[in-house]
């Protein structure tokens, strides 16, 4: 196979098309198929990036079922939007969004419902394409049920026949159209309006073009793809889960062979882009979602869901804990069972204990809440000593309010700081306060009755019979 260099000729535009209007009726949702998700993103999401990568002139979406919730889900500057309103076959949709593009660009067709398409074959198969080729992403499957076979003929492409239309020994072709494929703008105007739906389904077919090439001596390059899930496509949720597992395992083999040690690699999953540092331990059953950076020697803890978070170096996360828009320092010891919610900020050395809240709130360097607490629109100073079971009310049921408390403050346990409040440096509250005024620097402060014993008091006695 010839390839070009870019440095001698370049590659013509790219206008990336991407077939979505089919309904998916074997998903059985509410939600049009493209817009199902995987690894927590829509699979349209998956194509679109992976088309991204090839810094295209446009992207446009060819869409139909569910069509403002599917542009209303991806909105983005660089997407155009081209109309369906029926689904008369592949080449059909691909003409929808034809007059949006010019000759001169390459136009590479993608299938919104196949989200593992590697970038790299991509980039190789429009390579693969010039003025005068057409480039195709082939695959070998064993089982080649419901695909379009690849009819060559000594070895060259000839055409492509749909299942519905093969005879016996086409049905025995294991090479498979994949969908994708790359071809001049100008030739895919011209063919495609020539397309006929004189076939098993009544469909204007995109893979008709390939006789047409063949035909007028325009070269058919085919690119086998190197691995069948790359190119698999999600008809029903069967589907969909087969590929959630497929891309589970390529990310947590990105995260050994980067250097993480996963307890199981089969038990985790990054729904979201994860960076480790040196020598982090994943142990089972953790979810990552959204962006999420691991420093050096983290350790996180079995049924932990870590969501657009930092965590510092040395920073060791116990067992089931929840971290949402955190930025946590270093050096930390978090759960088991804590509870972080955008944005917490936590400085070096903090302690998180069991069931403690922390909602947009900082925590200063060394301070602790070990048990029992809730954190919320606070700023917590350094070696300050949250006691169990205190609680910020933050809320007045219809303003939030800020909380300050000072440097190696201590708070009793079962006290209640009521917001706005400013506790001073230094200050110890005791036990089961309920402290709704500053708390003055350097002192105790008791904010509950006094205890007192009442002498010769009797229980109630029960009337005898
Ligand atoms: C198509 C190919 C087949 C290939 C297979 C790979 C044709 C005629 N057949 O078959 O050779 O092996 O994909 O998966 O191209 N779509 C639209 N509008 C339409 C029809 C389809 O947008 O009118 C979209 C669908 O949403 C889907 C894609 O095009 O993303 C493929 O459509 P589908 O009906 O699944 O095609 P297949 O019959 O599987
Ligand atoms: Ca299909």
């Amino acid at each position: 196979m010839r390839k070009r260099s870019p440095a001698t000729k370049p590659r013509p535009p790219v206008a990336v098309v991407v077939l979505a209007a089919g309904e998916g009726k074997r998903m059985k949702s509410a939600l049009p198929k493209v817009l199902q998700p995987l690894a927590g993103r829509p699979l349209l999401a998956h194509v679109l990036g992976a088309a991204r990568t090839l810094a295209p002139a446009a992207i446009h979406v060819v869409y139909g079922h569910g069509g403002e919730a599917v542009r209303g889900a991806l909105a983005s500057a660089d997407l155009r939007w081209a109309e369906q309103a029926r689904q008369l076959g592949t080449g059909h949709a691909v003409l929808q969004a034809l007059p949006q593009i010019d000759d001169e660009q390459l136009v590479l067709v993608l299938y919104g419902d196949v989200p593992l398409i590697r970038a790299q074959t991509l980039a190789e198969l429009v390579s693969l394409a010039g003025p005068k080729s057409l480039a195709l992403l082939t695959v070998r499957l064993d089982d080649p049920s419901g695909y379009g076979r690849i009819v060559r003929a000594k070895g060259r492409v000839q055409r492509i026949v749909e299942e519905k239309d093969a005879g016996r020994r086409e049905l025995a072709i294991r090479e498979c159209n994949t969908g994708v494929l790359a071809c001049p703008a100008r030739l895919l105007k011209r063919w495609l309006g020539r397309v006929k739906p004189h076939n098993a389904q009544g469909e204007y077919y995109l893979t008709d073009i390939i006789a047409m090439a063949v035909k007028e001596k325009v070269a058919v390059v085919p690119l086998v793809a190197g691995e069948a899930s790359e190119v698999l496509g999600v008809n029903d949720r069967a589907q969909l889960a087969h590929l959630e597992g497929v891309l589970r395992r390529q990310r947590a083999q990105e995260l050994l062979l980067a250097g993480a040690t996963l307890a199981d690699p089969a038990r985790v999953d990054v729904r979201g882009s994860l960076e480790c540092g040196r020598d982090v331990f994943i142990d089972v059953n953790v979810v990552f979602e959204g962006e999420v950076t691991l420093g050096d020697n983290v350790r996180i803890g079995p049924g932990c869901v870590v969501r657009n978070a930092r965590i510092g170096a040395g920073t060791e996360v116990f067992a089931h804990c929840v971290i949402e828009g955190a930025e946590i320092g270093p050096g930390c010891n978090i759960g088991p069972f804590a509870r972080f919610r955008p944005v917490a900020t936590l400085a070096a050395g903090v302690h998180i204990g069991n069931f403690v809240e922390v909602k947009n709130s900082q925590m200063a360097a060394a301070s602790k809440a070990n048990h029992l607490s809730y954190l919320g629109d606070a700023a917590v100073g350094a070696r300050a000593n949250i006691g169990a079971g205190t609680i910020i009310a933050n809320y007045d049921g219809a303003t939030k309010h800020r909380t300050t408390i000072g440097d190696d403050v201590h708070t009793g346990s079962n006290s209640v700081l009521v917001a706005p409040i400013t506790v001073g440096a230094g200050a110890t509250i005791a036990a089961g306060s309920t402290v709704i005024g500053n708390v003055p620097a350097g002192k105790l402060t008791v904010a509950r009755a006094r205890q007192s014993t009442i002498e010769n008091w009797q229980r109630p006695q029960k009337p005898k019979k």
